[in-house]
């Protein structure tokens, strides 16, 4: 009886997706960091917050957080070859609902990330459209939000091209994608670059972006914002960007051989993600500034993040060229789309693998279509509401139906923002603060260190993750998250928040019986 269940559980495990190969891995991984947040976030963060000295707080945590997240996310993946909640009641008894943070979280975003690659799909079709007719110009923006079944529309078609993906499977549809995808994206990003830097004025965006204070002294912002203001941002955007604490990580890493060297993987994922967003950020932000300028707008009422940079600065810069705009409308929004699909689909996926593994868990075994069918169609419900939203422009947004005045803050100014308060703003954060305490001070470093290492000795590793995950992870990760609840509800008492939660779990992390 025990020989049949055992046999059972292995044909069930094999029916798990796996990578065909580490470099596939790494396309995938790198396609899911690769995301809207590189292009309309981190470069305007940059910016607005020190440039070079913002750049360097970014590496730093980068290479103390990210990496150390990022390598046990996959190792956790990896040695329970589960999707998120599985795997934590697997790991831990204190923590074990972590995995559920890391199943709402990817929902949540991708009510919203699928609505902007429907913009995304939207503009590379204006912009076909301007190559063989008239060219729009940010007007289409405004037509686009407040056209409610538009929106939809775009929104449904950008699922359905996920779901064939992810529908596909991990290697004949999510790897396959971002093999192709990925080289596509850079060699595109390095053509509106090299377009960008040709443009009038392009250096006042390098040196917005780079020169420390040049931000204040060109007088595109007021005040340079607190170093802890700095540190939050960093470490918030750093988070979004390396896809961590969305179960994405996780799960792709579920997927990946023994035989990979997860140090060696980590460090190129952030790499190649760091990268990606500075490329981004010397395609967009000249580009924007150059476009700006010529537009005669003085430095203060320049849009240079966001949704607007995306759908209302950078259209007007190709309308700006005519016909060629055209063309190099095409190229970025295609540039942008495969960016969001990669994303969206790591997200997808990490909801699908869910539901497929706890099916697996009881004995039951799952196809993969009708699943990933259904998480589309749970995932379009709600990006209905944010897709008919249009960014607060058709008068339902959440303070709307909260009964407030007006919006008096990120969190209800939108309902865009109010999925993402939850999810990148509280979940994230929260999630990976307590995944570091788990491993640091429940479990012990030791839990992940060998099947990071899988064997192989590396002198430096092994202490600096015990240091990273057991303190600089945990102290880090509140201050994103007192950075976060400051931001989205503007106020301070994110610090008093945070504070209170890290002492409490990390209390509870630290004390009490150990199990074995
Ligand atoms: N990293 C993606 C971006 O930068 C967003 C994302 C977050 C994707 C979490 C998957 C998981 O846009």
């Amino acid at each position: 009886m025990k020989e049949f269940f055992r046999k059972d559980y292995l044909v069930m495990e094999n029916n798990r997706g796996e990578w065909g190969s580490n470099i596939g891995f790494l396309m995938a991984a790198v396609g899911s960091a690769v995301g809207l947040g590189n292009i309309w976030g981190f470069p305007n963060k940059m910016g607005r917050s020190g440039g070079f000295t913002f750049l360097i707080i970014y590496l730093l945590l980068a290479v103390f957080v990210g990496l150390t997240i990022m390598a046990s996310e996959l190792a956790i993946g990896r040695m329970t070859k589960k999707s998120p909640v599985l795997a934590y009641k697997d790991i831990t008894k204190k923590f074990n609902w972590i995995g559920y943070l890391a199943l709402l979280s990817p929902y949540l975003i991708m009510t919203f990330y699928s609505v902007l690659g429907g913009y995304c799909l939207y503009y590379v079709w204006i912009n076909l459209k301007g190559l063989f007719g008239t060219m729009q110009n940010s007007e289409s923006f405004g037509y686009m939000l407040t056209n409610i079944p538009l929106s939809l529309g775009i929104t449904v078609l950008f699922m359905i091209i996920c779901y064939i993906i992810v529908a596909g499977g991990v290697a004949s549809g999510i790897e396959k994608f971002n093999k192709v995808g990925m080289p596509l994206l850079f060699v595109m990003l390095l053509v509106i670059i090299i377009k960008a830097f040709t443009m009038p004025k392009a250096v006042e965006g390098l040196k917005y972006m780079f020169v420390p204070g040049y931000a204040v002294k060109g007088g595109f912002i007021e005040a340079a914002p607190d170093v802890v203001t700095i540190l939050a941002t960093a470490g918030g955007q750093m988070f979004f960007s390396l896809s961590l604490a969305m179960g994405a990580m996780i799960t792709y890493g579920s997927y990946l051989s023994k035989e990979e060297n997860l140090v060696k993987n980590s460090i190129i994922i952030v790499i190649a993600d760091t990268c990606v967003a500075l490329m981004a950020g010397l395609a967009v932000i000249p580009a924007a500034v150059s476009n700006q300028f010529a537009a005669g707008l003085a430095p203060a009422e320049m849009t240079l993040g966001g949704p607007k940079l995306l759908f209302v600065t950078l259209q007007d810069t190709f309308y700006a060229m005519g016909k060629m705009g055209a063309i190099f409308g095409i190229i970025f929004y295609v540039l942008v789309l495969i960016a969001a699909i990669s994303s969206a689909i790591s997200l997808m996926e990490a909801i699908a693998a869910h539901f497929l593994d706890s099916a697996a868990a009881k004995g039951v075994e799952k196809a993969r279509k009708p699943m990933v069918l259904k998480v589309a169609i749970a995932i379009l419900i709600l990006a209905a509401l944010v897709g008919a939203d249009g960014l607060g422009s058709n008068g339902f947004s959440p303070w709307n139906i909260f009964g407030m005045e007006a919006a008096t803050a990120d969190w209800n100014a939108d309902w865009l923002d109010f999925m993402d308060m939850i999810s990148e703003g509280i979940a994230m954060p929260l999630g990976a603060m307590l995944m570091s305490l788990m491993v640091g001070w429940e479990k012990g470093p030791e839990l992940l260190l060998d099947e990071i290492h899988n064997g192989e000795s590396s002198h430096w590793f092994p202490g600096f993750y015990r240091f990273c995950v057991r303190f600089v992870s945990p102290i880090v990760m509140a201050f994103v998250l007192a950075g976060q609840i400051n931001s989205f509800f503007a106020s301070s008492a994110g610090y008093v928040i945070a504070v209170v939660l890290l002492v409490i779990f990390w209390i509870v992390a630290a004390t009490g019986k150990k199990e074995a």
